[in-house]
């Protein structure tokens, strides 16, 4: 059984897409142990306590450094024996110390096709802004491993999804969140926990 830590910061419906698939079996082999938001009274946190999931609070804004932060985060993963870190709209940056200990252990879900779109900045709305004043007719979202570099880590799974001519912000961005991230974040979840995920020379292979 792998323990799966969750970071939050907001809404929370990734994590709700994962307490769902592991409720209603798709996930068998994975359990989340413990979801921690970077910030107070987010419905993220809400969502864990009405499934009975252990929670707190490790609020960004209590350390000076993102240094502090990061040790913060890693003893808090050790001591739940955390083995797969979820970043599920969490919007504060994860130091070296946590991405070390975690080498291809902690997935994030970014609401574009990397490389489109991501990197410092490029968070939420603001991706879906960006792509429409791109003009884009495709866009999606992505799955990866996180590494030192900002949405720079191994590709995991994406999965495209079609820009509409009246889009907004909101509207793209709640369709990807429904077509596209509550998918394939379980999707990548599951396959992690059933061992199916190589990482050679920085790109993922994914045994059938
Ligand atoms: C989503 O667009 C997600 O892709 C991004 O943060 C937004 C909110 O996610 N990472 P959630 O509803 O808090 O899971």
């Amino acid at each position: 059984m792998v323990n799966i830590g969750v970071l939050v910061s907001g809404g929370g419906t990734n994590l709700q897409s994962l307490i769902d698939n592991i409720e209603n079996n798709y996930i068998k082999n994975g359990k989340i142990v413990s979801v921690v938001s970077s910030r107070d009274g987010v419905y993220a946190i809400e969502r864990a306590t009405k499934h009975n999931i252990s929670s707190t609070v490790i609020s960004r804004k209590a350390f000076s450094t993102t240094q502090e932060f990061d040790i913060a985060l890693l003893n808090h993963m050790k001591r739940h024996k955390v083995d797969l870190i979820v970043m599920a709209g969490f919007l504060s940056i994860v130091g070296p110390k946590l991405i070390t200990e975690y080498h291809n252990r902690i997935i994030n879900i970014h609401p574009s096709l990397i490389p489109s779109f991501c990197g410092p900045g490029f968070y939420g709305l603001k991706v879906h802004e960006a792509a429409l004043e791109r003009g884009v007719k495709v866009t999606g979202a992505t799955v990866h491993f996180v590494n030192e570099i900002a949405d720079g880590g191994p590709i995991i799974i994406q999965k495209a999804v079609k820009v509409k001519d009246n889009d907004t912000p909101e509207r793209l961005q709640k369709r990807v969140m429904k077509q596209a991230e509550w998918k394939i974040l379980p999707e990548a979840v599951k396959l992690f926990c059933n061992g199916k995920i190589k990482v050679i020379d920085n790109k993922v292979i994914i045994e059938k």
